[in-house]
């Protein structure tokens, strides 16, 4: 038994792991290696205001306007204000934030170097080079593995929370998980007196995703299938800058090439962006991508252009060295020539509803990171608030654990996981056909553009699915692959049911029916709760 079990290796899950004392038990579960999920692919950085110049209040004045009257304002200023901290947290363990060159106006006080993104008023992203993750996962690592007290168990993928309710008894106490061990292929229930969700968004549910493959919003639909509510799922936000080349998978082009100059262009060399909107380059995330959505579609191309070839070698090179070479090797020479770009699925701004101590509607179970709703990203998430998000909440989670130490904890026997009415599958293209077909028709009905019509077709198909992924989990053995799929089936039909309810048009989620915001439904999020709707469960 353990005294928490963490289920995510990002960002968030490894933050809480190394804030809670050593004199507990601690399990950090990863479905691939420690590394692997979104926070090793993080490019920009980290929002937090460092600099005289800068003001909390003009962080949360950003936050607020990006999230277009759906933020929850005190979860900003409870995210804001610890934004300091979150940093100088990160550089006790070690990451090597960037402190080189710049002019004044762009050093913090403490000589890191600030780049800018889209949406903050002011220079206050706080960066290593432009892979911040990479620094940031590294050195966590670094620091879980000098701890005797935490166990990481790696290609461990979580499939279902094992509650007092569900073991028939009384209460409704979450008391563990059930976990597939990827190289034995078997199940074995495990105990915590604690359980954390800390495992990343949902935006391999698209076809086209900045995102690695282990994005499937396993941790979403487990705590929804446990009863817990999930809020906002129809802001999921598309990146604008991802690399276009058919044999690029993913490849994100960081909004800091925006920030520092970059500019988007048509295939004739015109710039558009200041025909939207007067932050041009630089506006929100959302107006971004549907600016691009919309010229692509106007004039039938297949990507748009990001330059700043016209800035010097040097100045390119220092600020994105590893941007360069990944677009080197696809054959294209940022210093010389502009970049084909395109939007894709890039983070997941809704999800496990909790308070500010990272609890959420199971007790016993807490939710940090991307698979969590906090109200910090309302209809869209600001740039670079995201790991700022992992950090806080992982601290303000740690606390709220240490203080419930003492509560007694139910100690039911665990059954086994049960096998005894499933075989081996012998039609294992059911699994790759489905993931196929959600991930194209989410793209084409449930994308950056939306209408009622193309939603209800998806709703439509998907429910056919789900029929057919319960009838196979209900038969056959359980594999890495079947419990992504059935996951992100709920996820997918999770932001089909929210986008639905959402009669108007509000930071990523744009619809052809309800092109205007209703300002009735300003500060109301989209609360779907599995114990009012029939399926899935
Ligand atoms: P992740 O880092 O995604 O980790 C999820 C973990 O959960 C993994 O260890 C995974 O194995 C595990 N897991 C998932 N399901 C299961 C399961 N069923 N069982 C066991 N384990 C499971 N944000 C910023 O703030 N600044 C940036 O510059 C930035 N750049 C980005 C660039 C890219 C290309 C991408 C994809 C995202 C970027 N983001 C950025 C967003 C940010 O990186 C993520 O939101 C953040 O890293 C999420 O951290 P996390 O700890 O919640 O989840
Ligand atoms: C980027 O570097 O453009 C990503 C930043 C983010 O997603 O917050």
């Amino acid at each position: 038994m353990y005294d928490v079990l963490i289920i995510g290796s990002g960002a968030a899950g490894l933050s809480l792991a190394l804030s809670l004392p050593s004199t507990l038990r601690i399990a950090v579960l990863s479905k691939n290696t420690i590394y692997e999920g979104s926070t090793l692919y993080a490019q920009g950085g980290i929002a937090a205001v460092l600099d005289q110049d800068d003001s909390l209040q003009a962080h949360i004045n950003d936050t607020l306007v990006a999230g277009a009257g759906l933020c929850n304002e005190a979860t900003v200023g409870f995210v804001v204000n610890n934004g300091p901290q979150a940093i100088a947290w990160l550089q006790e363990q070690g990451v090597p934030f960037t402190r080189v060159e710049g002019s004044d106006d762009e050093l913090s006080e403490a000589g890191l170097h600030l780049t800018r993104e889209g949406g903050h008023s002011h220079r206050r992203i706080a960066h290593s080079n432009d892979a911040t993750g990479r620094a940031i996962e590294n050195s966590l690592v670094e620091q879980i593995r000098q701890r005797s007290h935490i166990e990481i168990l790696e290609n461990h993928i979580a499939i279902d929370f094992i509650t007092t309710r569900k073991l028939g008894l009384a209460g409704n106490r979450c008391v563990g998980a059930y976990v597939h061990k990827r190289s034995t292929q078997t199940t074995e229930p495990i105990r915590a007196r604690f359980t954390v969700l800390a495992s990343g968004g949902a935006s391999k549910v698209y076809l086209y995703t900045s995102n690695p493959d282990g994005s499937s919003g396993d941790g979403i639909a487990m705590a929804w299938r446990a009863g817990c509510r999930v809020a906002n799922m129809e802001f999921m936000q598309f990146h604008p800058t991802c690399l276009y080349h058919p044999h690029a998978k993913a490849n994100l082009i960081t909004e800091a090439v925006r920030g520092e100059g970059g500019l988007l262009k048509l295939p004739d060399g015109t710039r558009f962006m200041p025909n939207f909107d007067p932050r041009a380059e630089l506006a929100p995330r959302d107006i971004v991508a549907r600016a691009i959505d919309h010229e692509m579609k106007r004039l039938g191309v297949d990507c748009v252009y990001l330059d700043i070839s016209y800035k010097p070698k040097d100045f390119i090179l220092s600020h994105f060295p590893n941007v360069y070479a990944t677009c080197l090797s696809f054959g294209y020479d940022m210093t010389k020539e502009p970049l084909p770009v395109v939007p894709a699925a890039h983070y997941t701004c809704g999800g496990v509803m909790t308070d500010l101590k990272g609890r959420t509607d199971l007790d016993g179970l807490y939710c940090i990171g991307e698979a969590s709703y906090t109200g910090l990203h309302g209809a869209n998430r600001l740039a670079s608030n995201s790991l700022l998000e992992c950090i806080v909440f992982a601290r303000s989670t740690s606390l709220d654990i240490l203080e419930r130490l003492d509560e007694p904890f139910p100690m039911p026997a665990l059954p086994a996981w049960d096998e005894s009415r499933v075989t081996n599958s012998d039609e294992h293209v059911v699994i790759t056909h489905n993931w196929d077909e959600i991930r194209r028709f989410m793209w084409d009905y449930v994308g950056i553009v939306r209408t009622t019509k193309r939603l209800q077709r998806a709703r439509h198909r998907l429910e056919l699915l789900l029929r057919e992924i319960d009838e196979y989990y209900a038969n056959f053995k359980i594999t890495s692959d079947l419990i992504e799929l059935r996951n992100l089936a709920v996820v997918a039909w999770l932001i089909i049911h929210s986008a639905l309810r959402r009669h108007e048009s509000r930071g990523l989620h744009y619809t052809l029916d309800y092109p205007n915001s209703d300002p009735r439904l300003q500060q109301k999020p989209t609360i779907l709760d599995p114990l009012s709707m029939s399926y899935p469960h």
